[in-house]
């Protein structure tokens, strides 16, 4: 047990390491990952040094959306293991100091949800239809969905039903919206709540957390903004769909069932709102805690990391009791160590350079990974010297790239299932891969693919099933050039991403343990191209961080170092590096 997970609030300062269970670790051979082998790398998460692991949606799934389409919120997906094994897993990693989070998905079911079969039976007018959001079509014969929104996913944001109504899915049509002015809602997903509780969960990361509300009603459907669904980021809370004021009422509610336990359940929000709203979900009250998104939408450009931490710290302040949070990447976005060695353009285009990227197989720009990595380096460490919470990825920590050429046709992803025909996306698959543990367990390269393997999974699956036929290939195909990325290969590397997370959390919770008030950070001016910061450090002298974006070494302060992302000599901080000193 970590001291800081021994405190009841260790949330505040916790290294959260998120787990894709389909793609972490494959115990039982049949290529997808599962809760057995979340357990059996317990040991690899308690030397790499997180507080938790937080586990991306395992429950019985159709897949329309990587598991983000739940059919029973209070159960396993049979291909990933039983309830038995979730409690193991969950008593193996608190055995380990480990917390253990799950992902709730409130603002949609999957279509095979029992709500949403009964909606569908009982028909229109029904209060079994009114716990989703149906409504009639335009029309004669109502045959135009009720108004022409598109799903986030590409595609009408309304579906039919073969009675007539339609529905309305805000992302894939296996995934309808609920209606949260409906009770039984409340009642259902605080019943969900209280069952993870009540097997050991420590806290929830809340899915799409600035959804759930909706207006539908004071304005009619085909009159409002046409674009609603993409328009997220709302100053004044008027958009029908997001960010609507309402919405605190649900989380406040949630806060009581969160404090009925002891230590009260921690959440964080996943809410795509303007920074000046991120406080209202994090507050005490309601969630605790909410994504920051602005270093994973950052390039690497000084102005905006340093925009990315000044935002964090001042919502921080705001909620008066939590602290901010810091992601660089997640299930969603291309790994950084790829977005740090693309082409940097403007904050602005650099998404737009990554998807484009990613659409031509990773060849229209040169994928500089040398560079990239060097990148990532300094990046972690200028993230895990601040106050809060940080959130690691899966494979983050091997500094694994974006697999940017999976062929097309192995992709699992929805979003370019619905653009195919066009192929304008390529989707978020390549983050997604199954990891790499063993580099001998190597893959012979594939005839029909030269890039990628089958056969043999890097580990990622057994050798063989139980009863001694081989495992099948990892769902999503892993290119060859995974085998220097493994686990083992980075173990016994000192030079490794792998280490230097190591490295860095362990000082992490030594250095910095003595507080976490953003208050007590401050940041120090070292010129334009320099980040750095200081605070104070557990002996009782004053910690720093300095991290250099700028091609012109810049002179360090007196001190003891204590861990370099990269090589510093003299006194001088080369570009692209970060250093951790104790200062005179
Ligand atoms: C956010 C999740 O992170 C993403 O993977 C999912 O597609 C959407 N919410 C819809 O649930």
């Amino acid at each position: 047990m970590t001291a800081n997970n021994m405190r009841d609030d260790w949330w505040k300062q916790a290294v959260v390491y998120q787990v894709y269970p389909r793609s972490f670790k494959d115990a039982n051979g049949d290529g997808l990952g599962d809760i057995a082998g979340v357990t059996s790398k317990i040991d690899y998460l308690k030397q790499l040094g997180v507080d938790a692991i937080w586990l991306s949606p395992f429950y019985p799934s159709d897949l329309a959306d990587g598991g983000y389409d739940v059919i029973d919120y209070r159960n396993v997906d049979p291909r990933l293991g039983t309830m038995d094994d979730f409690d193991e897993m969950v008593k193996v990693a608190h055995e380990a100091g480990i917390k253990v989070i799950v992902d709730i998905v409130p603002n949609h079911t999957a279509d095979k949800h029992v709500l949403f079969q009964e909606a569908l039976a009982a028909g229109p007018g029904s209060p079994e239809r009114d716990r989703y959001i149906f409504r009639d079509g335009r029309g004669e014969h109502g045959e135009l969905p009720p108004n022409d929104w598109i799903s986030l996913f590409g595609g009408p944001a309304w579906q039919q039903v073969p009675d007539g109504q339609w529905y309305l899915h805000i992302f894939a049509k296996e995934q309808p919206d609920v209606n949260w002015k409906n009770p039984d809602i409340h009642e259902e997903f605080k019943k969900t709540l209280r069952f993870w509780s009540d097997h050991g969960t420590d806290g929830f990361r809340i899915d799409v957390a600035h959804g759930l509300a909706k207006d539908l009603e004071s304005v009619p459907l085909d009159q409002m903004d046409p674009l609603a669904v993409q328009h997220g980021l709302c100053h004044d809370f008027t958009s029908p769909l997001w960010d609507r004021k309402e919405v605190h009422d649900i989380y406040r509610e949630w806060r009581e069932v969160f404090n009925e336990y002891n230590p009260p359940r921690f959440a964080v929000g996943e809410a795509w709102v303007v920074p000046e709203h991120q406080h209202l979900y994090a507050s005490t009250d309601e969630l605790g805690q909410v994504f920051n998104f602005e270093f994973a939408e950052a390039n690497w450009d000084v102005d905006a990391m340093r925009s990315a931490i000044l935002a964090g710290l001042k919502s921080a302040e705001e909620t008066h009791g939590s602290t901010t949070t810091w992601v660089m990447s997640n299930h969603d976005v291309p790994r950084h160590v790829s977005r740090y060695g693309l082409p940097q353009v403007p904050a602005s285009s650099h998404h737009q350079l990554a998807k484009d990227w990613l659409l031509r197989d990773g060849t229209s720009y040169f994928e500089d990974r040398e560079l990239g990595t060097k990148r990532a380096r300094a990046a972690i460490m200028m993230e895990l010297g601040l106050p809060g919470s940080t959130y690691i990825y899966q494979g983050e920590e091997l500094g694994l790239p974006e697999v940017a050429d999976i062929p097309w046709d192995r992709l699992e992803d929805p979003t370019p299932f619905f653009t195919r025909e066009r192929f304008i996306e390529k989707g978020r698959d390549g983050c997604r891969v199954p990891l790499p543990w063993d580099s001998s367990d190597v893959p012979a390269p594939a005839e029909w693919n030269a890039g990628f393997g089958t056969g043999a999974s890097f580990g990622f699956s057994p050798a063989t099933k139980a009863d001694g036929t081989a495992s099948a290939d990892p769902h999503l195909p892993q290119p060859l050039w995974y085998k220097q990325y493994a686990a083992d290969v980075e173990d016994a590397d000192d030079a490794s991403m792998l280490n230097l997370y190591r490295t860095t959390l362990s000082l992490r919770a030594t250095l910095l343990t003595a507080t976490g008030d953003t208050a007590d950070c401050a940041a120090v001016d070292a010129g334009h191209d320099v980040i750095a910061y200081t605070r104070p450090s557990a002996d009782g002298r004053r910690f720093a961080s300095y991290t250099n974006f700028g091609s012109a070494p810049v002179e360090l302060p007196a001190g003891e170092i204590v861990l370099a992302s990269g090589d510093v000599a003299d006194g001088q901080l080369p570009q692209d590096t970060t250093v951790w000193i104790l200062l005179d």
